[in-house]
């Protein structure tokens, strides 16, 4: 079976290497993949984002299975594309991908299916949002409607950080269209969980819960990141939250988009806050979380394309999805200044693993066979051990044993997460 992974970042490494040990894969195509990753897959250097590129490239090659990872390339319909010349697609269409390209969609969807939410109002008239701002309670967070790097979510702690969101998002465009809608929201409290599950639209398979660390800097101080690290399973997610989870967030988030016209079959994100009224979303995603992806993969115990050939023929119910025991920390190594500007080209050598470690490469190119620094993160330092605290040891163990020029990474991986455990 052969298999076109789309994306490039660690995230596609950790699913190009869980679809590798699958007896079933043949060729694996990453698009464009990076400079790590040649061992395992044939990168192909088609962005992400140019649809044209990759379906021309499917349509000439024998591809069984597309696998996407990125939002932008769901959100922008690539699955409605390749389904349409006959190529099985594991992700969802643009239609149910709205669950994560519009803030307004999803929280639409929550409130008229009675799933548990931050509460809101949406504005697209800059002069309304910011008088309702005058009478708000604090902090409030604002949010774009549509994607934004990342970068639309504010949380402002005083009246004035939030009406310079809604001035930036709405006024200034910072985000071009997708400030032109947006949600201003009640702020909740409460430990974050990260909680990925496949599903083909009638069967939800939950992958253990992961932490992730989003702030640049130690003590999540700093600017917000793609994720700086990730441990799972998270010990914040309990049995209890778990069932909860499952009746009041999951499977009536499955109803609701059935309801709706648009079933999700692929990896659903829910982004979690465990708040003292029980768990909330904060945020759904179309597709797997990146570091979350990178910690969560090394646990399975199933076979990962079973597992996505089921989901897209709608039969998820038959198959099996099993995680081993243990713990896994994921320690990303970033190139100094990141998020910011940085710098690259630092040559970099990747050590030996051993077998409860796993190297998972983003921001590398190579050249000849010599590797390179090409972005800002640029490894995935992960390990498993039957304990958390050993896992993260072994993680910081395998971090340590890799050296670029202009390296940083975080000291505190899964600290909070100890810290519940002791
Ligand atoms: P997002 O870009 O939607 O992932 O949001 C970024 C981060 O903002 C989340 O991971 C949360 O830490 C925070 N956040 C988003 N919405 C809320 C909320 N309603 N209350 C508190 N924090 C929030
Ligand atoms: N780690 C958060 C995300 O993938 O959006």
């Amino acid at each position: 079976m052969n298999i076109m992974v789309v994306g490039g970042g660690g995230r596609e490494h950790a699913l190009v290497k869980a679809l590798r040990k699958s007896p079933k894969a043949d060729v694996i195509w990453a698009l464009p993949g990076n400079g790590g990753m040649e061992n395992e897959a044939l990168c192909v250097p088609i962005a992400a984002t140019d649809l044209s590129g990759i379906c021309a490239f499917a349509e000439s090659n024998p591809v069984d299975l597309a696998v996407i990872g990125p939002d932008d390339p769901l959100i922008l319909g690539l699955t409605d594309l390749l389904e349409a010349r006959g190529i099985p697609c594991f992700g969802p269409n643009a239609a149910a991908a709205r669950i994560e390209g519009s803030k307004l969609f999803a929280k639409r969807l929550m409130e008229k299916y009675n799933i548990p939410t931050a509460g809101y109002a949406e504005f697209s008239d800059p002069a309304k949002a910011l008088s309702y701002l005058d009478a708000a309670p604090l902090p409030i967070v604002v949010k774009a409607d549509g994607p934004a790097l990342g970068k639309g979510v504010t949380v402002a702690l005083t009246r004035e950080e939030a009406r310079d969101a809604v001035r930036a998002a709405m006024e200034d465009k910072a985000f071009g269209e997708s400030g032109s809608r947006i949600v201003i929201e009640e702020y909740l409290t409460g430990p974050e969980v990260s909680l990925m599950a496949f599903t083909d639209g009638k069967t939800i398979a939950p992958l253990p819960p992961a932490t992730d660390h989003k702030r640049a800097f130690d003590g999540d101080r700093g600017p917000n990141t793609g994720g700086m690290g990730a441990v799972a399973p998270s010990p914040f997610y309990t049995q209890a939250v778990a069932e909860a989870c499952r009746e009041r967030i999951f499977l009536p988030t499955l109803r609701a988009m059935n309801a709706e016209g648009c079933p999700f079959k692929g990896c659903l994100y829910f982004g979690l806050m465990l708040t003292s009224d029980g768990p909330k979303v904060i945020e759904y995603n179309c597709r797997f979380g990146d570091p979350e992806t990178q910690a969560v993969l090394p646990l399975l115990g199933s076979d990962l394309l079973d597992i996505l050939l089921a989901v897209t023929q709608g039969r998820l119910a038959e198959a099996e999805v099993s995680f081993m025991p243990g713990f896994s920390c994921c320690v990303v190594l970033a190139s100094q200044g990141y998020p910011g500007a940085y710098k690259t080209g630092f040559s970099l050598e990747l050590p030996q693993t051993e077998p409860w470690e796993t190297l998972y490469t983003a921001g590398v190119h190579s050249e000849g066979g010599a590797l390179t620094t090409s972005g800002g993160r640029v490894l995935h330092a992960v390990a498993t051990g039957s304990e958390l605290s050993g896992a993260i040891c072994r993680a910081y163990a395998l971090a340590g044993r890799v050296s670029f020029e202009n390296a940083y990474f975080r000291r505190d991986i899964g600290k909070s997460a100890l810290e519940v455990l002791r």
